[in-house]
Formats: C-alpha cells, sequence, structure tokens
C-alpha cells in the first residue's frame, strides 16, 4: 500500500468527477492511483483531506460512509481450517457399542478442543456418553459454523443474525470503514483556481480584484492556540492561602530574605543553642559572610540572659549562650524567623504596641535527603495573631476559621511540643478520599521567654501556625512525588495546562 501524493489525487478526482456519467463517486475507495485502488483507512485520510480542501472552494460536495466489514478471531481461522470442535469431536468418535475414552478424545483433538466440542456437540445433540465413553449419535454432521465462517472469510460479511451468533461466540470481530461519496459542488472544475486570501492596495490599484476568486472565511475554524505564561501549581495555591488570610483580615509580612541570622532563626524565638535542629545536618549554613549583623544591643543582652539564667517567671536554659553562635548566618529554616523579627517590631515601634494579625508564605531550607516527600526546600504557610489576653481557644478559632475556608471541616489538635511555643498543638483534618485523619499544621502559643526580652507588653499573648504549601498542592493536583512538582524532573507541559483549584472544594 502506498500513500497517494495529495495533488495527484486532487486531480484524478476532479477528473473522475468531470469523466463519469452521474458526475459522482459513489465509494472513494475505488479511486484508482498508479493501478491501486485507495482502500486503505490510511488512503481514505489522505482523500479526506483532499476532499476538505476541495470544498472550502465549494467545487465538491462529499457525504461520509462508514461500513463494517468481519474478521476472523484466531480461534475463528482454526475452526475455518479444520472444522468446529464439536465437528472435530464427532469425527473421532465411532457409533453406539463403540465408545471411545475421554482421554482418548483428548489425545486426538487436544485438551481445549475436547473440552468445547463436548459441550456443544451434547448441546446440538451430536454426541452422547456411553459408559466411561463417547459415542456419535448421527451419522453425517454438516458444520455449519465452518461454512459460515469460510463465508466471512471471503466476503467480510454473512447474514445479520449469523454475524451475531459468530459475533456472540468470538469466532469474528467487526472493524470499521469510512469512506466518502463525492458529487461537483457548485464551482466545480477540473482546475482548481488559486483564491486569493487578502484584498490588497496592489490588488485595488491594479484592477485584479475585478476576476480575483476570494477565499471564504472559515469561521468555524479553531483559533491558534495561544502561548502564554503559566503560574507553577505552587504559585496557584499559595494565591489561594493568600486571599484567605486577607479576607480574615490579616497582612503580609516581608519574608524576602532567605538568609537570616541565627539569632532571629533560634535564639530570638528562645530555641536554645544545645538544639539538634541547629546542627549541620539540619540546617544549611553559610560560609560567607561569616557574620551577620548584630541586633539592638539591649534586647540582645536581655535574650543572651533569658537563655543563660531565665526572667518573666522562667528558669531559662541554665546553659552557655555564645555570640559567635548567635552570629552565624543560614538559609532560614521557618518563616517564623521573619515572624519574630516582626513581632520586635511591633513592641517597639512608633506609638507602641497594637494588636496584629499576620501571615506569609515562603521558603524555607532545610538539610533533608530528597526523596519522594522531602525536598530540601520548601514552602511554608504561617499565620501569627498577637493581641491582649488571647488563649488556646482562640488559637483554636482561628485555625477553625481558617481551614474552614480551605475545605477542611473536621479539625482535631493533639499536643505536641515546639521549644518557642507552649502549649503547642498538631493539627489534623480528615481527608474524605484518603479516609484518614492527616497532620496538616503545627502551632502553638508564643512562649513568654521569647515575647517578653522583645518589651511586648504583659498581658500580650501571641498565637500562631505554620504548615507547608507543597502538601496540599500535591494533594489538590495529585501529585505523588515531590521531585516532579519543584525541580529539574518538573514536567514544563503540566506546569502550562494544570487548572487553577479553588481550596474551599476540599481535598477530596
Ligand atoms: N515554625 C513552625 C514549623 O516550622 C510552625 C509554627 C509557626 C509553629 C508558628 C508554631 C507557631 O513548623
Amino acid at each position: 500500500m502506498s500513500l497517494p501524493a495529495p495533488e495527484v489525487l486532487q486531480a484524478t478526482i476532479l477528473n473522475t468527477l468531470a469523466t463519469s456519467a452521474q458526475g459522482e463517486i459513489v465509494d472513494s475507495r475505488e479511486i484508482v492511483i498508479n493501478g491501486e485502488k485507495m482502500s486503505s483507512a490510511e488512503q481514505q485520510a489522505v482523500v479526506k483531506g483532499v476532499l476538505d480542501s476541495l470544498w472550502s472552494k465549494e467545487m465538491v460536495e462529499y457525504s461520509q460512509i462508514t461500513t463494517t466489514t468481519y474478521s476472523l478471531t484466531p480461534e475463528g481461522e482454526g475452526i475455518a481450517k479444520d472444522g468446529s470442535q464439536e465437528y472435530r469431536v464427532w469425527s473421532v468418535l465411532k457409533g453406539k457399542g463403540e465408545p471411545t475414552s475421554i482421554p482418548d478424545v483428548q489425545k486426538l483433538v487436544g485438551a481445549d478442543i475436547a473440552k468445547v466440542g463436548q459441550a456443544q456437540g451434547f448441546k446440538n445433540k451430536l454426541i452422547a456418553k456411553e459408559g466411561a465413553g463417547l459415542v456419535r449419535l448421527v451419522e453425517g454432521v454438516e458444520d455449519t459454523t465452518a461454512t459460515q465462517l469460510r463465508v466471512v472469510l471471503e466476503k467480510g460479511d454473512h447474514e445479520a443474525a449469523i454475524i451475531k451468533e459468530l459475533q456472540k461466540r468470538k469466532l469474528i470481530t467487526p472493524k470499521k470503514h469510512i469512506h466518502y461519496s463525492v458529487k461537483k459542488g457548485p464551482h466545480f472544475a477540473t482546475e482548481v483556481k488559486q483564491l486569493e486570501t487578502d484584498l490588497t492596495a496592489d490588488m485595488i490599484a491594479n484592477g485584479s480584484w475585478k476576476d480575483a476568486s476570494f477565499k471564504q472565511y472559515n469561521f468555524a475554524a479553531a483559533g491558534q492556540p495561544t502561548e502564554g505564561g503559566a503560574l507553577h501549581p505552587l504559585l496557584k495555591v499559595r494565591e489561594e492561602f493568600r486571599q484567605i488570610f486577607f479576607d480574615m483580615g490579616f497582612t503580609e509580612m516581608p519574608t524576602n530574605r532567605f538568609v537570616e541570622s541565627a539569632f532571629w532563626n533560634f535564639d530570638a524565638m528562645f530555641v536554645p543553642q544545645q538544639h539538634p535542629a541547629r546542627e549541620m545536618q539540619d540546617t544549611f549554613y553559610v560560609a560567607s559572610p561569616a557574620k551577620s549583623a548584630r541586633p539592638d544591643e539591649e534586647y540582645y543582652e536581655r535574650v543572651k540572659k533569658t537563655h543563660e539564667v531565665g526572667g518573666y517567671g522562667s528558669i531559662g536554659y541554665r546553659a552557655p549562650f555564645s555570640r559567635e553562635e548567635s552570629e552565624k548566618l543560614l538559609l532560614r529554616t521557618h518563616t517564623t524567623a521573619v515572624s519574630t523579627d516582626m513581632l520586635y517590631q511591633i513592641a517597639n515601634q512608633p506609638g507602641g504596641f497594637k494588636p496584629a494579625k499576620m501571615f506569609s508564605i515562603d521558603r524555607v531550607f532545610r538539610n533533608e535527603t530528597a526523596d519522594a516527600t522531602h525536598l530540601a526546600e520548601f514552602h511554608q504557610v504561617e499565620g501569627v495573631v498577637a493581641d491582649y489576653d488571647i488563649t488556646l481557644g482562640d488559637l483554636i478559632g482561628f485555625m477553625k476559621a481558617f481551614y474552614e475556608k480551605t475545605g477542611n471541616h473536621k479539625l482535631r489538635f493533639k499536643p505536641a511540643y515546639n521549644p518557642y511555643t507552649e502549649p503547642s498543638m498538631e493539627v489534623f483534618s480528615w481527608h474524605e478520599g484518603l479516609q484518614k485523619w492527616i497532620e496538616i499544621a503545627n502551632s502553638g502559643v508564643f512562649r513568654p521567654e521569647m515575647l517578653e526580652p522583645m518589651g511586648l507588653p504583659k498581658g500580650v499573648r501571641v498565637l500562631g501556625w505554620g504548615m507547608s504549601l507543597e502538601r496540599p498542592t500535591m494533594i489538590k493536583y495529585a501529585i505523588q512525588d515531590i521531585r516532579t512538582l519543584v525541580g529539574h524532573k518538573t514536567d514544563l507541559a503540566q506546569v502550562k495546562v494544570r487548572p487553577a483549584v479553588r481550596l474551599e472544594k476540599g481535598d477530596e
């Protein structure tokens, strides 16, 4: 089989229409090019292309015809060649009084054929049991199935009832064929005139527009797909969270710095200098510059003292506190470092402390081995509320209101531990799809050892909660491996086609 060149095919179609008595091609499979009939599906696809092009110039009209032919399955072929199973079983048997044992029948025709042939043979009353063996019930047998299949093999078709039966027995399979019947159109000609697509200034000036034929507009044609930028799934989900925070009256914190000092990331938060999270296996330290700028000296002294000996009702860690450790630079391990700096700023702002609700969604870094659910960086979604006399109940209330808007309606809170919050809670949400409780956030009431050295008035409490942005994004977009969401394994085409999500629809 060879594919025709479209120009040759076009000329053949037009000439056939011009010369045929009825001006018609009844079946496009009858078109002959270089002595070959265009009967295959691939050839008909080229025919359709040419017909569409001629149709757009109104030179032809055509309609599609769908026909079905049938071919034999391997089992059908076997029967057409050697006879049906029942016929083959019948033919190895002898008459009454001379039974053939079943193992012998199996040996003669094969186990599979013996099985089907026996069943069909009993049903059609061709054979019967005699003792432990089988005998013929009738003298001559006409093998109708085989005869019918031979007809299908030759003609590709048979009477409807027979086709239905053979198909039910899985001896034949249908195959659809698409071809066309073609007629002359209103602008039929044997030569294809080049159609103008645009009326140009030149054509008006030289008068050639008068004789020109113009191509029709195809208003049904699909437009060119637009090439635009696309937001990464993380940014789409981030925007959803931002709007929820804004709706709840939160302001966004300036988290646009990845490098922090150990002072803001740990010390100011009352994380002991001996805490294991500070070790190099967990935190990325920055080699250069070697030291951070110093915080306000009086504040620094208050923080140092609280660590070493306590204060504000605390006995402190009673462990050495080193300036060197404090001035180390690192890639922030949580955005809570920025929240801490912000709390210090609102404690010391002109006019003094005012209640505040703040949030941030930005990157943090942890020295983790990458696997399907971890990378060495991720985004934290964090909310912080500072006000007089607020309680753990308010924290639970805020989180309920917040997660309600993200479609998480069933929450559970479990006591947990953070060096900088007391009490602390892990938050779990019931996942309908997974039918289990999944951990969604970490939260707590910041410790007085962290807040009071900042100069926040007594009685001011600060609540906070934090979660990853990657986890809800992976759930929303059904992404199994975080490495295909962020990093070099990300499929950019996927980034383009993934739709925006609405969190309030939940995580199902
Ligand atoms: N910093 C915490 C974390 O890394 C999140 C958190 C923020 C916890 C605020 C309590 C209060 O998971």
